[in-house]
């Protein structure tokens, strides 16, 4: 078993590898731009550390303690509801939809690496025709992409939590940082980059409305991959007396800097070139390739950076969104890894191929359901739905079931007596009265 452990700073670079994802590079910058960057900036790093960072310590808190599989590790912890808990097993319901459209993304991640080397639209028409052609018509493409994207995550997996997870992250996440810091500096002598730490630092109350705070509270779950199991059972191969506070610290605390620094790096690029921060989901795909043409021969090394970051970043995060269902089916099916692997692997992949074909013109109409086709559907089910209920469920497993005098050995140690206090009230009122709010939102039941 202690083989097939992480080391310590394994663990760190494997949590950070799945925090840091598309969540960071793609969906904050675009969020932040569209809900007016300062302010949200502000109230996104707020909740990181009032809620966020709670959440992240309980899960390790979780995973470190068991050393199960999710399912399990509630079970062994809170023994006399022992029957109600095998329903935990929800979260990994989550992971099949988060996965099902995040796959299907990385297949662009992948095309647009190519794109990148080859031949990069030259302005913002032709890169939103490529883009838009890309998700509608070239159903072959995406699904050559997606395959290749597929097939790196099943491999990684199969190989197991040492020599697949581990090794691969401790070659992508150094070279994700090193590609940013590269990008970091280049930005830094751009005319837009002073622009850019105004837009994501200085408040700007015009854009924001009440609705952007919880944007930025749901925001904060998906990026620290929390409320879906991922990061009990990364913790579950923790070995024994690393201290969890200051390692959960560490992850959340590089996750954010990435997001702050990618958002830096993009506005730096956007502003300099005269363009508009608040663009949606096509930053990244329809706006930033055409600027990086633009730039010339420089923007091509830089768009094959980004795109090869976004890729590494992405891949990362969808091992381990993979891996809770995989541990599942190891530990309660006694499946070998690459059995357990390939089966959960199949069901994931070919439920994206149905998100991906529901972008294409040819099955859209197939695939629409209500006001939003399959793909929107998992993205919605998932972040909106799914993972709040998971951090509300591990919220209340550790600040009202669990046993306090076993909690309170696990922390003291690492944090004094007043910071515990502040995190359990976080952990029993703040974190599900804010994630219940955001739910009750993001479902339309409250308007606020
Ligand atoms: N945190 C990842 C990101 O920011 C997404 C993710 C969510 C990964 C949930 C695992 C679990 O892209």
């Amino acid at each position: 078993m202690h083989k097939n452990r992480f080391s310590r700073v394994g663990f760190i670079l494997a949590a950070a590898g799945s925090a840091v994802g598309l969540g960071n590079i793609w969906k904050f910058p675009y969020i932040a731009g569209d809900n007016g960057g300062g302010i949200f900036v502000l109230v996104y790093l707020a909740t990181v550390v009032l809620i966020g960072m709670s959440i992240f310590i309980a899960e390790v808190f979780l995973g470190s303690n068991a050393h199960k599989d999710a399912v399990s590790t509630f079970e062994v912890l809170a023994p006399s509801e022992k029957k109600y808990w095998k329903y935990s097993g929800f979260m990994f319901l989550t992971g099949v939809f988060i996965l099902s459209f995040y796959s299907v993304v990385i297949g662009w991640i992948f095309n647009y690496v190519v794109i990148a080397a080859t031949d990069l639209p030259t302005n913002v028409t032709e890169a939103q025709s490529v883009f838009m052609n890309l998700l509608k018509e070239d159903t072959f493409t995406q699904l050559f992409y997606y395959t290749l994207a597929f097939s790196v995550i099943a491999y990684t997996i199969s190989k197991g939590v040492k020599n697949g997870i581990e090794r691969l992250n401790n070659i992508l996440m150094p070279a994700l940082i090193i590609i940013l810091l590269i990008m970091l500096v280049y930005s830094m002598r751009l005319d837009g980059f002073f622009q850019a730490i105004q837009f994501m630092f200085y408040p700007n109350v015009e854009k924001f409305h009440s609705g952007s705070v919880l944007i930025a509270v749901g925001h904060a779950f998906f990026t620290l991959s929390l409320g879906m199991a991922t990061i009990i059972s990364y913790a579950a191969s923790l070995d024994k007396n690393v201290n969890i506070v200051k390692a959960s610290m560490i992850v959340v605390i590089m996750d954010t800097l990435i997001a702050l620094v990618a958002g830096v790096i993009i506005f730096s690029i956007i502003f300099n070139a005269g363009e508009e921060p608040g663009q949606g989901a096509g930053l990244v795909f329809i706006t930033l390739p055409a600027i990086f043409y633009q730039i010339g021969a420089i923007g091509n090394i830089l768009a094959i950076a980004f795109f090869i970051a976004l890729a590494f970043a992405a891949i990362t995060s969808a091992i381990s969104i993979l891996e809770p269902t995989v541990m599942y089916l190891i530990e309660r099916r006694k499946m070998s890894r690459k059995k357990a692997t390939y089966s959960v692997a199949v069901v994931f992949y070919v439920l994206g191929i149905f998100a991906l074909l529901s972008n294409t013109s040819s099955f859209s109409t197939l695939l629409t359901f209500g006001n939003k086709n399959l793909f929107d559907w998992f993205d919605f089910i998932s972040a909106s739905i799914l993972l709040p209920i998971g951090g509300i469920l591990v919220a209340i497993f550790v600040g009202y079931v669990l046993d306090k005098a076993l909690l309170r050995k696990a922390l003291l140690p690492y944090m004094s007596e007043t910071v515990y206090k502040i995190w359990l009230f976080s952990i029993r009122v703040l974190a599900p009265v804010a994630i219940t709010l955001i739910m009750l939102k993001e479902i339309g039941v409250i308007k606020i």
